[in-house]
């Protein structure tokens, strides 16, 4: 059953240094030889690595590549992110499954969570790989109590959040690239789509979608040669990528938390935002619809903007569109 198969795998992931018998299995597990025996099977099946050496026992050599959402639902049912949260093998891309479903009155804080996207997607247009098993893809409805003006805000916040999360569950800080794509080694470690619905008699804000895509275990041919030379997973930069279902978990509980804070207090993720942010000091290109401006990052304005001072001395701040950085994915 999978009570008997979740003790036995969390007994493997606390020994994962040594052999533990079978019959050692059985005893502190309270169950028979014979069902621990089955629960190997099926964990192997769900994609465990579980190695056996007869008089030795059971040791696990890979942790699955499957997400384990019944895990994430219980330790979120009493929070307000993810105490409704959906599981998909296979969808399109988890913000349209959102979003389809905020049509029908989708509750405040639904998670969806997806194994693989099949038409996963970016921002302005681009497409986001998304391979079964080697990253996170999530999403997640908010319908935060503020004015119009203060949800642009809320992409930088996200940033902030995620790299709190990544660095708990891996030890890592990453940086941020203006305004919300996280960056390990001059390469882009994750991405952030912010949709958001308006209501269209009063023009009051619905709701926004926070879209998250973290590579975890990708390597060169996963991400295929347009996106390898600028993008980068936890495996290639760390040697090491968390389990997914953790790396879940501490992003959830980082929005969560975000959640609860935001818009009122701002500092702190100010603070992170501009400790992390690594356009700073280097410089820009800025893309507007008209054409390209070059300049230098100088500062993150109180409302996360960036101040870019152009060759002429004027300064400027710049609130959303597309920023290159040198140095950055390669921008030379
Ligand atoms: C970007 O860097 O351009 C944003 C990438 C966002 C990807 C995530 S993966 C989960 C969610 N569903 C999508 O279709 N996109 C976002």
């Amino acid at each position: 059953c999978t009570m008997t198969k979740q003790i036995v795998l969390k007994l493997l992931r606390e020994h994962t240094e040594e052999f533990l018998s079978g019959e050692a299995i059985s005893r502190q597990a309270g169950v028979s030889r014979a069902a621990v025996w089955k629960a190997v099977e099926q964990l192997r099946q769900e994609g465990y690595g579980i190695e056996s050496v007869p008089n030795r026992g059971y040791r696990l050599t890979r942790v699955t590549a499957r997400l384990r959402p019944e895990e994430l639902s219980e330790q979120f049912r009493d929070r307000r992110i993810g105490r409704e949260l959906l599981y998909f093998d296979t969808i399109d891309s988890t913000n349209n499954e959102l979003k389809r479903r905020a049509v029908s009155g989708t509750v405040d804080g639904t998670v969806i969570l997806a194994d693989q996207q099949t038409r996963g997607r970016g921002r302005r247009g681009r497409s986001f790989v998304s391979p079964a098993g080697k990253g996170l893809y999530l999403s997640a409805a908010l319908r935060p109590q503020c004015p119009l003006s203060e949800i642009s805000t809320l992409t930088a916040w996200t940033a902030v959040a995620l790299c709190d999360a990544v660095e708990a569950a891996c030890g890592v800080r990453p940086g941020i690239k203006w305004p919300n794509d996280l960056v390990l080694q001059d390469k882009k470690l994750c991405g952030v789509l912010t949709e958001m619905e308006l209501e269209a008699e009063t023009g009051s804000l619905g709701y926004v979608i926070i879209g998250i895509g973290i590579n975890l275990r990708q390597n060169e041919a996963d991400f295929g040669p347009g996106v390898a030379p600028t993008a980068i997973s936890l495996q290639q930069a760390l040697g090491r990528a968390p389990d997914r279902t953790e790396l879940a978990a501490a992003v959830l509980l980082s929005l969560d938390k975000l959640y609860q804070d935001f818009p009122e207090r701002a500092q702190g993720y100010l603070e992170r935002f501009r400790r992390d942010c690594l356009t700073l000091c280097r410089p820009v290109r800025v893309l507007y619809p008209g054409g390209t401006r070059e300049g230098t990052a100088v500062d993150i304005t109180e409302d996360f903007g960036l101040t870019v001072r152009w060759p002429d001395g004027t300064v400027e701040a710049v609130t959303s569109g597309e920023v290159s950085v040198r140095g950055l994915y390669g921008y030379v």
